[in-house]
């Protein structure tokens, strides 16, 4: 696996690749990989003949108080992980290769970001609409694989990627769970034995409402107290939101149809956690 660590850099790479008939697949990752990333690998080298992965841990991303500075940082075993699962290209810059002095562009995506992760962590989606804007310029194009359980980012990058007609196509793939339910997240390694036991109270409830829907509710709200109730009952955790929501703009609704998403957003003794679903999603949880 060769590893670059400026966007020139990879911009020549995967160029190369392409005038050699290639289609390129794009991770974009903030690196403590684990099997969640893998599994985006996995997808990016069954639908493309060369993958690049990226590990970088993005400032503009982070707002003040949140977790940039202890946020988990391996970069060895992360590239060994990425060199068993086939990628052919690292691309792990330094945060003044993608910021060099007096950089001063903000991308932002204005529909479907006002809510949710948008209103909790105000700057935050412009903080990954930059970083993936850059990652996109520079890989240039190709196909590029997000993980469902960040479903307002999957949405948003893809409205950034046809809206900047970068020729590139956004692949959102399935959440990886732990058998338990717990959705994979470099979060969860902060997660200290009793809050891991705790935290698969977010797949409780959407796992609730998804049986649910299955038994004929529509209601939103009701939906949304389903989604709720096993979070607020655990002692350990602050439910931020619960809400049923248009799978496309992520506006509320009142009445749920089975392509509604279920959000649910909370803290496990401050360690913050998300997890989604479609609501007629045949696979569930
Ligand atoms: O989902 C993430 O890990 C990050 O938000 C991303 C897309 C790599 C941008 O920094």
């Amino acid at each position: 696996m060769e590893v670059v660590t400026t966007p020139a850099e990879l911009r020549r790479r995967t160029a190369a690749w392409r005038r050699q008939g290639h289609r390129v697949g794009l991770v974009p990752t903030m690196g403590a990989i684990h099997a969640g990333h893998l599994s985006l690998c996995d997808r990016a080298r069954a639908g493309c003949t060369r993958v690049v992965a990226s590990i970088f841990i993005n400032p503009l991303q982070f707002g003040t108080g949140e977790d940039l500075e202890r946020y988990p940082r391996d970069p060895v075993a992360d590239q060994e992980r990425l060199r068993d699962a086939g990628v052919d290209c690292c691309f792990l810059p330094e945060p003044r290769a993608m910021y060099p002095r007096g950089f001063a562009t903000r991308v932002s995506v204005e529909r479907g970001t006002e809510r949710w992760e948008g209103a909790v962590r105000p700057g935050h989606f412009a903080g990954v609409a930059t970083v993936v804007a850059k990652l996109f310029v520079a890989t240039g194009p190709c196909w590029a694989y997000f993980g469902d359980k960040d479903a307002q980012q999957a949405q948003m990058v893809a409205r950034l990627a046809h809206d900047l007609d970068t020729g590139i196509r956004v692949v959102v793939c399935p959440t990886v769970r732990e058998p338990d339910g717990l959705a994979l997240s470099s979060r969860n390694r902060y997660l200290d034995p009793e809050s891991r036991q705790a935290a698969p109270c977010l797949a409780q409830g959407l796992r609730a409402a998804v049986a649910a829907f299955a038994a004929g509710t529509r209601g939103a709200a009701a939906l949304a107290e389903h989604v709720a109730a096993p979070v607020r009952d655990q002692p350990l955790a602050e439910l931020e939101y619960a809400a049923i929501v248009h799978p496309r703009t992520f506006a509320p609704l009142r009445r749920a149809d089975a392509r509604s998403r279920a959000l649910v957003a909370a803290s496990i003794r401050g360690v913050r956690l998300l997890d989604t679903i479609i609501l007629g999603a045949p696979a569930g949880l």
